[in-house]
């Protein structure tokens, strides 16, 4: 009997984030072995830009690898795949070098050209040819600025990826993308899942400068010899294409099918509810994506949401500790804070599509505390939460309950106000993993042992607790969601007048 035959295989998942590169080892049978996170800067050279240099992206996924496998057996790792962070612009040169940092899907730079976008292409034909219309921190309105802002750096375009397809091709030498990632391109005609040729027309791009489409399931290859050799991997481990963050982790949390729905809590808050089907959002507030199942979803995305609580507990009370932190909030006072946090630091996506939004707290008074503060923060970001989730019932969706994740939905007190200021059932996992895991499946599926990603979900996803709303409580939260409400169309103009003068991208 070969005894090698009869060890469980591994699968690698590496989630591309914006603050860290994180990696996780998985049994087949889904239990996770082993997770490993190895941060690289971010860059904001000038207001509202946001960039990354490709080959931090690179050197420490390499580093993480050879952590995460330290103490394991290499020989078994059967495949790898990536979940990344999504919109962000790759571009090579011919030589395959990179041409100059990526700017990242939480760069608002692009406000001219998301408005010519959907003001002179318009909205009707972006939607008629991508399912979407521009929102500043898409690919395509971030080529256009490059064509007209730096045309040198333009001309010397060889290759377009998406930060985890960059992983990819080096991994691989491959040139390739899925159709979750490629989704949020507005390059992509999401309904058919090809590229349109319309929207490279007006990009002014060659269907051959972008990444040979796939399911993120698919097999796209193997990794290249020297890098095996480098990273002591065996030569024949699989490569799945994998997909965009929040579609890798809607696989983890089991959010397949019909009208399944997931909040993510990251960096960016995402509320991700799948389809079987192609759905155009009317007001086209929320994103129409392909997902990483073989089927769509609708997703809404905040720029701003557990980023807030780093930024208030790190950045302004020069804190680390979270829990401490919050420890201070009487929750006997949940529902009944006078002071409003809106929580648009970067500007916001979903719903308001306003890159000259900010954030700023509302209400204070002498008997404010720190603790008040906190308390606004974590209910602000949630309160955004429930713009998205409105925006999504107005579609006539149906949402009862919904997973959560991310690294928000770790916190016991977020938790509590969540449910409540949603109203929903909120399902906790067994694991919290997200995009990693979401990877590590699709890497798992692409070896043939799983049939699908919806069956490897049936697998794997567990839930562990529901966290319940309180009816009195939500009570208290719907009337302070309507004062809520108020606060962004009052100051809209104020926002305007502020930023408006100082161009975003000067
Ligand atoms: C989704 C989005 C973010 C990034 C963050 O549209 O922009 O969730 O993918 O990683």
């Amino acid at each position: 009997m070969n005894y090698e035959r009869e060890k469980a295989m591994y699968y690698i998942g590496v989630d591309l984030g914006t603050s860290a590169v994180k990696l996780l080892l998985m049994e087949e049978d889904g239990r996770i072995l082993n997770i490993v996170s190895r941060e690289y800067p971010i860059s904001f050279p000038r207001p509202s830009w946001s960039e990354q240099k490709p080959e931090d992206w690179w050197q420490q996924t390499r580093e993480g690898i050879r952590d995460l496998l330290r103490e394991y057996d290499r020989g078994l790792v059967g495949g790898i795949s990536f979940g990344g962070q999504m919109h962000g612009l790759v571009v090579l040169d011919r030589e395959g070098q990179v041409i100059r940092p990526a700017i990242l899907w939480n760069d608002s730079r692009t406000t001219e050209e998301t408005e010519y976008l959907n003001e002179e292409v318009g909205r009707d034909f972006l939607s008629g040819h991508t399912g979407n219309i521009a929102f500043a921190g898409f690919t395509a309105p971030k080529i256009l600025w490059m064509k007209k802002r730096e045309p040198e750096n333009f001309a010397r375009i060889h290759r377009i990826m998406l930060p985890k397809d960059y992983l990819v091709y080096r991994m691989t030498g491959v040139h390739a993308t899925d159709v979750s990632d490629a989704s949020g391109t507005l390059l992509l005609d999401v309904r058919n899942r090809t590229w349109s040729k319309e929207m490279l027309a007006i990009c002014g791009i060659r269907e051959n400068m972008l990444p040979r489409l796939y399911e993120s399931y698919d097999c796209i290859g193997k990794i290249r010899p020297d890098i095996a050799k480098e990273l002591g991997l065996p030569e024949n481990v699989r490569v799945a294409v994998g997909a965009g963050d929040n579609a890798a982790s809607a696989l983890a949390t089991g959010t397949v099918g019909e009208g399944k729905c997931n909040l993510s809590l990251g960096t960016s808050g995402t509320l991700f509810i799948s389809s079987d089907h192609f759905h155009l959002d009317e007001s086209n507030a929320l994103h129409s994506f392909c997902d990483a199942s073989g089927r769509y979803h609708l997703m809404g995305c905040m720029l701003s949401a557990a980023s807030c609580n780093k930024w208030w507990t790190e950045e302004i009370l020069g804190e680390t500790d979270y829990a401490g932190v919050q420890s201070r909030v009487d929750e006997k006072r949940l529902g009944e804070n006078p002071v409003f946090y809106l929580p648009y630091l970067m500007g916001e996506r979903s719903p308001l599509n306003d890159p000259y939004a900010r954030a700023c707290f509302v209400g204070m008074t002498m008997d404010s505390e720190q603790a008040d503060l906190t308390q606004a923060v974590l209910e602000g970001v949630a309160f955004a939460c429930r713009d998205m989730l409105e925006t999504a019932r107005k579609q006539g969706l149906v949402i009862d309950r919904s997973r959560l994740v991310g690294g928000g939905a770790k916190s016991g007190l977020w938790q509590k106000i969540l449910a409540n200021v949603l109203n929903l059932k909120l399902d906790l996992l067994e694991t919290e993993e997200g995009p990693s895991l979401g990877a590590a499946m699709l890497a798992a599926v692409a070896c043939g042992k799983y049939p699908d990603p919806k069956e490897a979900a049936r697998a794997i996803v567990r839930v562990k607790k529901t966290i319940a709303p309180d009816p009195d409580l939500a009570a208290k939260y719907q009337r302070q969601y309507e004062k809520f409400s108020g606060l962004y169309p009052a100051l809209k103009g104020t926002f305007r007048a502020l930023v408006g003068s100082m161009s975003c991208d000067k």
